[in-house]
């Protein structure tokens, strides 16, 4: 009976809007897992995911699911180059595994139930695998990800280059939103509407590194390094800085772009990340506060207002920048393709299921896979005949995406890109080495539980 009225709560507040702000806190620090390897180039942890008690409302328990009791988990730091191990325990439960969202693993690492067998309740697992490539990446369950992401099992994995430019103080955010009940318990996320299972759930709370209302104190004239995360499983953060400051992109998912960005707006939708400077000017006293404009991702057409996201407090004090790079690294095109796909992303409503997501007019687990091969190139265009915005990730690989507003390839990889309701886009792929069963999906993650997921089987050369 409890869930059901926390059920009904959840949704009136959601609803509603109702709700007392609580009070801003320092954005929180993502507590760093331990190096247990003495040797430098290799890093070791452990990691268990358990059930534990967090606050998302101060004074105000919730249980979730955690790496290690916090939500996120832990911030995992690391050179490219390095071997990463990670000691895996299960102590939920229900079965899990580790999805190394973005890195560049073998395929026998990645995490999905094609490749592992998920580790069972009180089982555990080894990861192992070289760091390829800088960048920020993050790391979740591919066992029901729909209800566990959602009930917090989410942890950041930073791999860094000692040669990259200096760029400026850096945090990691972690961007998330959570429906919340009125006792600030987190309402069931395998009870969902099908309106809900249709749009993905959206929260009534936003957060930065888990709190809501967090702020983060500055100084004028430093460069703040704000390296984003958005793990909430439907929610897109289009983002914008208060009195239409500039926020300036230098990376993405797979690292830095060639050339930094000056954007009024950046969407970054669930799974992406994106890396963006601020430059501080201002006088103590004064406040910035990065919102999430309402993206209406082709339904409820805008009439929320921006939520905070993360407030920039100007302190006392007087900070320096070096002048930006014109230029931060070079990223050669990819090869001609020698394959051309379409991808036509659908939608129907299942007689007694509720809403069914279709690739090329199947649902997975019956999307027949691509079949390609080591030293494939390829060109993908999805064709959205839905009227929902798909951010499709692919694992194992990063892209080009053709920027139609320059009428070229973007000069930057990424492995999820924002597939507007109703639009088509390109992008370009080389499979060039790690054979094995991969995939794509919707990072709605349950877009891709109700069938937006398809396997992508790299053959040996
Ligand atoms: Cu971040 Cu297959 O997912
Ligand atoms: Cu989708």
């Amino acid at each position: 009976m409890r869930s059901i009225s926390a059920w009904g709560l959840g949704l009136a507040l959601a609803a509603c809007g109702a709700r007392d702000e609580p009070p801003p806190r320092p954005l929180p620090e993502l507590v760093r897992a331990v190096d247990l390897d003495p040797d430098p180039r290799v890093v070791a942890l452990e990691l268990t995911a358990r059930v534990a008690q967090v606050e998302w409302l101060p004074g105000r328990p919730s249980e979730a699911w955690t790496y290690d009791g916090t939500v996120p988990g832990p911030l995992v730091d690391a050179a490219v180059g390095d071997t990463l191990v990670v000691r895996f325990h299960n102590a939920l439960p229900a079965p899990t595994t580790l999805h190394w969202h973005g890195v560049r693993v073998p395929a026998d690492m990645d995490g999905t139930e094609a490749m592992q067998h998920p580790v069972p309740p009180g089982g555990s697992f080894e990861y192992r695998f070289v760091l390829k490539d800088a960048g920020l990446y993050w790391f979740h369950p591919h066992v029901r990800s729909d209800e566990q992401v959602e009930r917090g099992l989410y942890g950041v994995l930073r791999v860094g280059d000692p040669a990259g430019p200096a760029l400026g103080r850096e945090r990691v955010v972690v961007l998330d939103d959570v429906l919340l009940d009125g006792d600030g318990a987190l309402v069931d996320p395998a009870r969902l509407s099908h309106m809900e299972a249709r749009t993905g759930r959206e929260g009534n709370r936003v957060l930065a590194n888990g709190a809501p209302n967090a702020f983060l104190e500055v100084t004028p004239g430093e460069r703040v390094r704000l390296r984003l995360v958005n793990a909430a499983v439907a929610r897109s953060f289009q983002l914008t800085l208060g009195g239409g400051r500039p926020l300036v992109l230098v990376g993405v998912d797979g690292g830095l772009l060639e050339a930094p960005r000056v954007l009024e707006r950046l969407l970054l939708a669930p799974g992406q990340r994106a890396d963006v400077l601020v430059d501080v000017d201002g006088a103590p006293g004064d406040a910035w506060t990065l919102s999430a404009e309402p993206s209406a991702r082709g339904h409820h057409a805008g009439d929320d207002e921006a939520e905070a996201v993360l407030r920039l407090r100007l302190v006392e004090g007087q900070g320096t920048r070096a002048p930006l790079p014109g230029r931060l690294r070079t990223i050669a095109p990819l090869p001609a393709p020698d394959t051309l796909r379409r991808f036509v992303l659908g939608e129907r409503m299942g007689m007694m299921s509720g809403p069914v997501f279709t690739l090329n007019g199947e649902a997975g687990p019956d999307v027949p896979p691509v079949a390609t091969r080591v030293g494939a190139a390829e060109e993908w265009e999805y064709v959205n005949e839905t009227t929902l915005d798909h951010p499709m990730h692919l694992h194992g690989y990063f892209f080009q995406v053709w920027d139609a507003a320059e009428a070229t390839w973007e000069r930057a990889w990424r492995d999820t890109v924002n597939v507007p309701a109703g639009a088509r886009l390109r992008l370009r792929v080389h499979f060039d080495e790690r054979p094995g069963r991969w995939m794509q999906h919707c990072h709605i993650l349950t877009h891709a539980e109700l069938g937006m997921v398809q396997a992508v089987d790299v053959a040996p050369e």
